[in-house]
């Protein structure tokens, strides 16, 4: 596990917009070059269009015209581990499969790391329109 990694996930947790749940998040994502990239939630003021920091991270890597996810990590406050949504676990899906490893991190660095495979067992990615 990287700690640049988990460090660049706190940092962007810092820079989170989320006036409205008062939950910032951060993820940093470690692309098939080495190099990470990072995201935070964005909030609106329509509360439907904000986007989650895995979302964020994803778009930063697709830019910079990488498409293979090696390493994660999502920092959250607060108890409870902050576990990437739903929508977010099929997202890395699309640049990942199940042997991915999520690092899950509080402010204070790594809780606990799990795989894609635990969080979105049976899943459905690009390898079944192939
Ligand atoms: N959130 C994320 O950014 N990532 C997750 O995986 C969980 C939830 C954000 C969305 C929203 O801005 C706030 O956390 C509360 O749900």
């Amino acid at each position: 596990m990287s700690e640049e990694l988990v460090s660049a996930a706190i940092a962007a947790m810092e820079k989170a917009h989320a006036p409205y749940s008062n939950f910032p998040v951060g993820a940093a994502l470690q692309a098939e070059s080495g190099a990470i990239y990072a995201g935070c939630n964005v909030e609106n003021s329509a509360y439907p269009e904000g986007w989650c920091a895995e979302t964020s991270a994803i778009a930063a890597m697709v830019m910079a015209g990488e498409k293979r996810i090696r390493e994660v990590a999502v920092a959250g406050k607060g108890e409870a581990l902050v576990t990437p949504c739903g929508g977010c676990r099929q997202r890395l899906r699309e640049f990942a499969d199940e042997t991915l490893v999520i690092h899950i991190c509080g402010p204070e660095g790594l809780r606990k790391s799990v795989t894609l495979g635990d969080l979105l067992p049976l899943s459905f990615g690009p390898e079944h329109l192939a």
